[in-house]
């Protein structure tokens, strides 16, 4: 198989799970390369639902290798949780690997990520509250905790001691919540660095060693283009790299190593959290009004589009073109795969958004400038 990079081609939530889960046994290892527990997607397993938000899809067959990418922020507790839920259905988890450079989600992390919003006011991102950003935001002000410090004691108190010097204040001061001690974090965390220490690996030279002896690897995003730090709908992005580019930092693969970009788009759009949406058809409660709220409720409805991760009623509207060509462009897309056509079949009459008109102008590329996006009307 070709070395594959799998992404979402939207705004996330376009059905990468289904297609993962279609391909993913035809490969020898599955990188996870960004995001963290932000993500989810719902895998049959037998007469069973599981939702799998941090651990590789892989992690589902036996032959591959699950690999977590240095670019992943990990919460340990989540991914001991999703190990023994995923060990209780038989799914072993042996074969899983984690990049000592993933960086750990602490919990001052999940405090500051409500925090912030909650003062960003009606301006606020609408973040899972996982502790994604503030998590890249201390790995990109080299302060942060890597899954080589939490398997190292000694290396890990002096860490979070230095880190709580910061945090605790930034907690206590400017948003008067809870403090903590190095103890407390220690006595948490340092358990999961018990379980896990038997799956760190230098996962980089491990997938190079692959590629050298010809093995195939599927590189899979979560989240989709248009939350990319850099070439998203910023700031109302999540903090890491979702296009294909991505792959290569978040795994430490080159980028000559990558034969495919295959993107994974839905044959409507969804959006979850706040940002501009061109095509979007307002629901009743957020004031849209006539057959427009009803069209985005059936999309929702027949879509079943609520979130994996947060069980928040996803934004839906029509496909757009203009989205689709610039996810072409960004992520060097060599395949597309189109999910959820079969929910159209709910309409006798569906919409394509080809271009936007805004202030009289007509743009056929997905215009850059906020001021021109947020206004910009589906043509
Ligand atoms: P964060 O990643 O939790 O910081 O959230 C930032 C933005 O990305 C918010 O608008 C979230 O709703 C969105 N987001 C994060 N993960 C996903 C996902 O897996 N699907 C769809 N949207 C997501």
């Amino acid at each position: 198989m070709p070395n594959t990079v799998l992404v979402g081609a939207q705004w996330g939530d376009e059905g990468k799970g289904k297609i993962t889960d279609l391909i993913a046994s035809k490969y020898d290892y599955v990188v996870r390369y960004q995001g963290g527990n932000n993500a989810g997607h719902t895998v049959i397993h037998g007469d069973k639902k599981l939702a799998l938000h941090l651990m590789p899809s892989g992690v589902m067959y036996e032959n591959a290798v699950p690999v977590i990418g240095n670019s992943v922020v990990v919460d340990p507790g989540v991914l001991v949780k999703e190990m023994a839920m995923l060990e209780a259905e038989g799914i072993s988890c042996k074969n899983l690997k984690i990049s000592c450079d993933a960086h750990v989600i602490m919990p001052y992390h999940k405090d500051l990520d409500g925090a912030d919003e909650k003062s960003l006011g009606e301006h606020k991102i609408g973040t899972t509250k996982r502790g994604i950003g503030p998590c890249y935001q201390d790995k990109v002000a080299r302060k942060g905790i890597r899954i080589q410090d939490l398997m190292d004691e000694k290396i890990f108190r002096l860490k979070v001691e230095t880190a709580l010097v910061q945090k605790n204040a930034i907690l206590e001061k400017i948003y008067g919540l809870h403090t903590y001690t190095v103890e407390e974090i220690c006595e948490e965390y340092l358990p999961y660095a018990r379980i896990l220490k038997q799956y760190m690996a230098e996962t980089s030279q491990m997938l190079n060693d692959a590629v050298r002896a010809g093995k195939s690897i599927l590189f899979e995003g979560a989240q989709g283009t248009l939350l990319d730090i850099d070439h998203g709908t910023y700031p109302y992005v999540t903090s890491s790299s979702c296009c294909a580019g991505g792959a290569a930092t978040g795994s430490g693969v080159g980028p000559v190593n990558i034969d495919r970009v295959l993107g994974i788009q839905k044959a409507y759009i969804t959006r979850v959290g706040g940002g501009p949406f061109p095509t979007e058809l307002k629901y009743a409660e957020d004031g849209g009004e006539g057959i427009e709220a009803e069209e985005g409720e059936t999309l929702c409805q027949v879509g079943h589009e609520y979130g994996v991760t947060t069980g928040r009623k996803r934004r839906c509207g029509w496909f757009d073109a203009v989205i689709a060509r610039y996810a072409a462009d960004v992520n060097g897309l060599t395949d597309v795969a189109l999910t959820k056509l079969d929910v159209l079949s709910a309409f006798d009459t569906i919409k394509v958004c080809v271009a936007y008109e805004c202030n009289g102008e007509r743009y056929d590329y997905f215009p850059m400038q906020q001021r021109v996006l947020f206004h910009a009307k589906p043509i």
